[in-house]
């Protein structure tokens, strides 16, 4: 595999585990650019937004992916949900010539993910905006290479298959 391959897709719809699939199946590192942010400013992106603000956690965003495209050798790239949503980031990751693959799952099933985990998401703290911002969301979606739609049947590995089969 020679283009490194960019997970997006709305909160909940798998982008970590699946990467990490996609990463066993490929033997390829796997880097998940909220995690890559949570351990360079120490608190994660639900912290930074409390604290700072949204306008600065996308600021952190796009330098985090920067440098990650720059300077990671990870061949697999998770983004979190609203990452590609702006267009710099779109930009840079098609500077780099990585391929990016959207999950697209139904809304229900985000939510239902969203509102039964422990990863606090403050973007989304309430049924009808989350529901919103999934709406908003999938025109920038759209824009992806790839589009695999993800279902609750479908295990990360089934769906890392779906993705190399494509
Ligand atoms: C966000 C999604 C989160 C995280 C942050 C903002 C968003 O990542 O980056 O809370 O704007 O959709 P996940 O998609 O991994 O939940």
């Amino acid at each position: 595999m020679n283009r490194r391959i960019v997970i997006v897709g709305f909160m909940g719809s798998g982008k970590t585990t699946i990467a990490e699939a996609l990463g066993r199946k490929l033997e390829c590192d796997v880097t998940d650019l909220d995690l890559f942010i949570t351990e360079r400013e120490d608190r994660s992106p639900a912290e930074i937004i409390a604290q700072a603000g949204e306008s600065e956690f996308r600021n952190a965003e796009t330098v985090a992916l920067r440098d990650v495209l720059e300077n990671n050798e990870a061949q697999v790239i998770a983004l979190g949900g609203g990452a590609w949503a702006n267009e710099a980031n779109r930009a840079l990751v098609a500077a780099h010539g990585c391929l990016s693959v959207w999950l697209d799952a139904p809304f229900e099933l985000c939510w239902e993910r969203i509102a039964s985990s422990e990863t606090i998401r403050p973007l989304a703290p309430d049924r009808a905006t989350a529901a919103k911002l999934y709406h908003d969301r999938n025109e920038s979606y759209r824009l992806s290479d790839r589009r695999i739609r993800v279902s609750s049947d479908d295990s990360p590995t089934a769906m890392a298959e779906k993705i190399l089969d494509r």
